[in-house]
């Protein structure tokens, strides 16, 4: 894959040109996910040049955690763009100023627009916590605790047009418990999260995991199902 990245850029006219396959993280919290791929860089289990972490809030968690890791780190503030298109230039523009090969969405809290989106197809990924098609949306742990669910999780998939509804492309199972609230359950999940979300892009970056047609392809093979954290 290194090659491959490393023509595709050349290709694109990049000024980065690297051989390892780079990633944007772009968040706007806490960053424990942002941390995962910090740790799984540093121990070298993941090959991921983790170039800049971008935030649309300026009090994330996360940026903190970019500069400690000694990693660029940039607001897009929400308050200095007025619609969502404006928003999204912005934000565009700081991506294209650091080229990366692709947009991790950890714990990004705005809805890109579909011209967003469209622009960098089969380059973003997101991390959702639930097992999704259940529960797109907010409280997802609060909603399947009122469901009865007795399994939870968390699903990385590719970002297209309709929200929370990309190609998924892994996911982590965890038990609901008797006694679980939204915050146990959320603890649990986010633990499952530390480990898919690294182990999809580990596969991404050796050109394992690809998009085309719509669709998440595992070394070639139209992804039907989901992978499940540990099949791999
Ligand atoms: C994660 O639970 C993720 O599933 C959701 O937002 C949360 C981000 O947490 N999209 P963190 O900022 O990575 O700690």
């Amino acid at each position: 894959m290194a090659a491959r990245a490393y023509r595709l850029r050349q290709r694109r006219g990049a000024l980065h040109l690297t051989d390892r396959v780079s990633a944007a993280v772009l968040v706007s919290g806490g960053g424990t996910n942002l941390q995962a791929f910090i740790d799984e860089v540093r121990e070298r289990r993941l090959d991921l040049e983790l170039r800049v972490v971008i935030s649309n809030n300026r009090d994330a968690g996360a940026l903190e955690r970019a500069r400690r890791a000694g990693i660029a780190d940039e607001c897009v503030c929400n308050e200095d763009y007025g619609g969502r298109a404006e928003f999204d230039a912005a934000l565009a523009a700081t991506i294209y100023r650091y080229e990366p090969d692709f947009l991790m969405l950890a714990g990004f809290m705005r809805i890109l627009t579909k011209d967003f989106v469209n622009r960098y197809e089969g380059r973003i990924l997101n991390i959702h916590p639930s097992l999704l098609p259940r529960f797109p949306g907010l409280d997802t742990h609060q909603r399947a605790i009122d469901e009865g669910e007795r399994v939870h999780g968390s699903t990385v998939h590719f970002v297209t047009e309709a929200l929370d509804a990309g190609p998924p492309i892994m996911q982590g199972r965890v038990p609901v418990l008797p006694g679980d609230t939204a915050l146990t359950l959320a603890r649990r999940v986010q633990a499952i999260e530390h480990k898919i979300y690294p182990a999809t892009a580990a596969l991404l970056a050796a050109g394992r995991v690809t998009y085309k047609d719509g669709a998440a392809w595992l070394d070639g093979k139209l992804l039907k199902e989901p992978l499940q954290y540990g099949d791999i």
